[in-house]
This record gives C-alpha cells, sequence and structure tokens, in this order.
C-alpha cells in the first residue's frame, strides 16, 4: 500500500471559518479517493491563522520560526496540496500569500495543488482565474484544471449543496490523479544539501570519488 501525504492550507480569519469548512470538505472528499484506490493516506491541515505572526517574522527577518519551519516542511514535503483561500478585494487574503511567498523557490516545482476560495460574492469566483492560479503557475507547481468556489448560499447549515458537492468531488479526483502519476514524495528538500561534488569544490576533480 502507497503512503501519501497530503497538505491543507487554509487562509480563513474568522472561527468559524468558511474557508476552513472548505478546505476539510476537500481534503476529506481527496483522502476518500485514494484510500478507495488503494493508498495510505496521512493528513497535515494547517490554519494559517495561527502562524500568521510568524509568517511576519519570517518576511522581515528572513528566517521562519521553528513552529513555521515544520508547517513549511510538512507542506513543501507532501504529495499534494490542498490550498485554499478567503476572497478578499478580489483577490487571495494577504495571509495566503505571504505564506506563499516565504517558501523557498522551487520547492512546490511539479507539485499537485487543488485551489479553492470562498467569498461573499460568487460573482468573485474567477478571482481564483486571475489570482490563484497565476501565483500557482508562478511556482511551476502542477494545478487541477477544477478550482472550487464557495459562496455564501452554496452552503446550508455548514453542509455543501448538491452542486459544490460536486465540484469538490470532481477536484478531488484530479488531485488524486495527478498524485498517483508520480512516486511518493521523499519529503522536504534539505536546504543545506551539498548540491555540488566536495572534491570539484576542492579543485581536485580529477582524484577517483571516495567511496
Ligand atoms: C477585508 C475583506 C475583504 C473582502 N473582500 C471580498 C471580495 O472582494 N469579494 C468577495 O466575494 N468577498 C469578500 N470578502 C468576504 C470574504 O471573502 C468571505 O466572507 C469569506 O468567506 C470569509 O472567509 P472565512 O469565514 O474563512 O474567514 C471580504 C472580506 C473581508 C474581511
Amino acid at each position: 500500500m502507497t503512503r501519501r501525504a497530503l497538505a491543507v492550507v487554509s487562509a480563513g480569519l474568522s472561527q468559524p471559518s468558511s474557508t476552513r469548512l472548505l478546505a476539510d470538505q476537500l481534503a476529506a472528499a481527496t483522502r476518500d479517493e485514494l484510500v478507495r484506490r488503494g493508498s495510505e493516506v496521512e493528513l497535515h491541515v494547517v490554519d494559517l491563522r495561527e502562524y500568521a505572526h510568524d509568517v511576519v517574522n519570517n518576511m522581515l527577518t528572513g528566517f521562519p520560526p521553528a513552529a513555521l519551519r515544520e508547517v513549511i516542511d510538512t507542506v513543501t514535503g507532501a504529495d499534494g496540496l490542498i490550498a485554499v483561500t478567503p476572497i478578499f478585494s478580489a483577490s487571495y487574503n494577504g495571509l495566503f500569500k505571504s505564506f506563499f511567498d516565504v517558501l523557498d523557490s522551487g520547492s512546490l516545482v511539479d507539485r499537485p495543488v487543488l485551489i479553492g476560495a470562498t467569498g461573499g460574492t460568487a460573482r468573485h469566483s474567477l478571482a481564483l482565474e486571475h489570482a490563484v492560479r497565476p501565483m500557482f503557475a508562478y511556482l511551476r507547481s502542477v494545478v487541477v484544471p477544477t478550482a472550487v468556489f464557495a459562496a455564501p448560499e452554496d452552503w446550508s447549515d455548514g453542509t455543501a449543496d448538491g452542486a459544490l458537492r460536486g465540484r469538490i468531488r470532481r477536484a478531488a479526483g484530479e488531485l488524486a490523479d495527478q498524485i498517483e502519476r508520480r512516486p511518493p514524495a521523499s519529503g522536504p528538500a534539505d536546504p543545506f544539501a551539498l548540491t555540488t561534488d566536495f572534491l570539484q569544490m576542492l579543485g581536485r576533480s580529477d582524484d577517483p570519488p571516495v567511496s
């Protein structure tokens, strides 16, 4: 049985948060789909509001505090990512953008990503396409075709209505497809890993390699 790690990032600020509610439903649908296909799934849900101060400190100092470092490693080391933001002023909110700004460049290359958003009006659903998707394109992630937007009328008593449930299921299937196409993730990249041969660094590349 293949083990898969799924990271879920929610940038909702309210408590309770409709963004977190959507993130949880996307996570459950993706987990169920991967399990149905024979994988074992480890879910890691990150509520960014808990790390808001750490994210700002990271932006100011260039270094993540320990708790945020752990979150970054979890997100960048996962097989797939579900990233959900509330729409603020017709775009992602500042916390969502700041979190992805502090990741090392290249840490989400080729990573399957499902994007979602909540908003006060369905008229802003295309913010997913003109703001969130281009950001992940810049990070060279692989964003699945179905992006899931939930407006207030898509919920009744905290339950997704039929149309939203259908979009969640479709997006989850697409994310599972992308995850399955790849070998299991080997965890976060080591920022201190030697990428150059040591002898080459010493200018002695003709020496036999040390075994
Ligand atoms: C500062 C601010 C700006 C907002 N701007 C928009 C907007 O442009 N379009 C929209 O549809 N909703 C907008 N909203 C509404 C939120 O996107 C919506 O309430 C969201 O679901 C809140 O998510 P949460 O419950 O997870 O905090 C805005 C809310 C705030 C607080």
